[in-house]
């Protein structure tokens, strides 16, 4: 392999004495190891190895590195900068060292700082000379970059099809519950009859949404750094759209100072998650109420509540209500991941280690709670008569009435004014406006005739907002259906 002609100047081949002790101090058994060494005259601190090392979280991009490892490679071997032999020699040992770290048996060192620089030890250890040729034409800022893009975009992907379960479960409760009726609110009090499937498929259409988000979100995080090298570019002979089609990138970055150095796609992403929280945060405010006993509009099955250590009778909605808190740690990331951005002057700083933590538990909270929703979801049980008694008080087809008369040519404003008073009228004799009698209502405007007792009934209300994104029945089962074309 030494007399490959393709691998000149600055890829010396012969192995000189000076190799061969840059391979003893590249052993991450001795506590000055670092692949950087060579410029320094004394260790670094314990105290220094302690704050700068991100290997104990950023291990989990080991196999994102490994495969980003493979591409360079491959690459690298098709313009000749490496050999063929070397290139081979350094995907066995990167899959060898895949198979171990998969099977935990991989030893991480602290002490060789991030997870790309423990990978690249122990592939040196495994094959030699060939394993401190890999990092040609690359540095760590252009493999992290890559290595977290990797990980976002198998992380959006599991995410997204996380909704999609939630969404199919969200589906399957408003085919049962289309026409169950319950009243809908604003500002927390009865406003007009809805029906249950109506309600829920808002929640499908906010999922709908935080799903199109990702998926836009997803084309800025797919596309490839490497090639950038430390800041500038490499004068080594590349092909980044080689790399980028073996890593399944669709594009590569277009300026090497930005590669490097921006976080904007994983603050996207975080942005989209949090939203995806706050949206799951809102559902499970509502389940919160709803499974109260002063609602007692729902209920969810015994395996997805808790009790309370102290009042036997307890059967607590922690689910929701975890949910509902976590997501203020998404809410929290992507504000650490906007503060970390904010100061820093291109191109590559060591501040962007700390985008990691935050990503990752994003990632991990988003596909915890849409999974648990989903499950916990399945469970859910409509008591249907106590969300029809509650429809019934607080004089829900106010507005009904109120249209009923501008049908009959009243002017809007004067309905709501007579109405007012009949609601009045309802409220003073402790009853609901569907409960006076023809004759009393007859007393507000003459205009009023038999007919309008169906106006008032609560299913004559949600079946007169018949058109696409209304309540009514039908409509809901449209929407359902165009819905799961939609999720095809
Ligand atoms: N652990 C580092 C990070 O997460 C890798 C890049 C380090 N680059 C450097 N020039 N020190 O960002």
């Amino acid at each position: 392999m030494d007399d490959d002609p393709s691998r000149k100047g600055a890829q010396g081949s012969k192995e000189t004495t000076e190799d061969a002790a840059a391979s003893k101090v590249a052993d991450g058994s001795l506590p000055s190891a670092k692949l950087w060494a060579g410029r320094f005259a004394e260790p670094a601190d314990a105290l220094v190895e302690r704050f700068t090392e991100s290997v104990s979280f950023d291990r989990r991009l080991a196999q994102h590195d490994i495969k980003g490892s493979i591409a360079h490679a491959t690459m690298l071997a098709s313009t000749g900068v490496l050999s063929v032999a070397d290139k081979e020699a350094i995907i066995g040992g990167l899959e060898a060292i895949s198979k171990e770290i998969e099977a935990g048996r991989f030893e991480w060192k602290g002490t060789l700082e991030d997870v790309h620089m423990n990978i690249e030890s122990a592939l040196t250890e495994r094959i030699g000379e060939a394993g401190k040729r890999l990092h040609t034409a690359r540095s760590r800022n252009d493999q992290v970059a890559t290595d977290i893009r990797l990980f976002l975009r198998e992380a959006i992907d599991g995410i997204i099809a996380a909704i999609r379960r939630l969404q199919e479960v969200i589906l399957d409760i408003a085919e049962r519950e289309a026409q169950t009726i319950l009243p809908g609110f604003t500002h927390l009090q009865p406003a007009q009859p809805i029906t249950f499937g109506h309600h829920v498929m808002a929640w499908f259409e906010m999922l709908a949404r935080d799903q199109e988000r990702l998926v836009d979100c997803r084309r800025r995080v797919n596309r490839l750094p490497l090639g950038s090298a430390a800041l500038a570019g490499t004068p080594h002979t590349i092909d980044r759209e080689y790399s980028a089609r073996l890593l399944g990138f669709e594009v590569v970055c277009e300026n090497s100072l930005d590669a490097v150095s921006d976080r904007d796609f994983a603050i996207e992403f975080a942005a989209a998650g949090a939203l995806i929280m706050v949206h799951l945060s809102r559902m499970s405010e509502e389940l919160v109420m709803w499974i109260s006993p002063a609602f007692d509009f729902v209920s969810l099955g015994d395996a997805w509540c808790t009790g309370s250590s102290i009042m036997p009778q307890k059967k607590n909605p922690d689910i929701p209500e975890l949910v509902r808190g976590k997501s203020a740690r998404l809410i929290g990331n992507l504000n650490t991941l906007l503060t970390l951005m904010k100061g820093q002057p291109l191109a590559y700083n060591r501040d962007n280690q700390e985008d990691k933590e935050p990503i990752f538990d994003s990632v991990d909270t988003l596909r915890d709670s849409l999974e648990i929703f989903a499950a916990m979801l399945g469970s859910l049980e409509c008591r249907r008569s106590n969300m029809r008694k509650a429809a019934l008080k607080g004089h829900t087809t106010a507005t009904d009435l109120a249209d009923y008369l501008v049908r009959k040519g009243m002017p809007f404003r004067d309905a709501h004014e007579v109405t007012g008073k009949a609601v009045r009228l309802a409220v003073e004799s402790e009853r609901d406006l569907a409960d006076l009698s023809l004759d009393e209502l007859r007393a507000f405007s003459s205009m009023i005739e038999g007919d309008v007792l169906d106006v008032l009934t609560l299913e004559g209300s949600v079946a007169a907002r018949d058109h696409v994104g209304g309540t009514a029945p039908g409509q809901v089962r449209s929407a359902i259906a165009r819905a799961r074309r939609r999720l095809r």
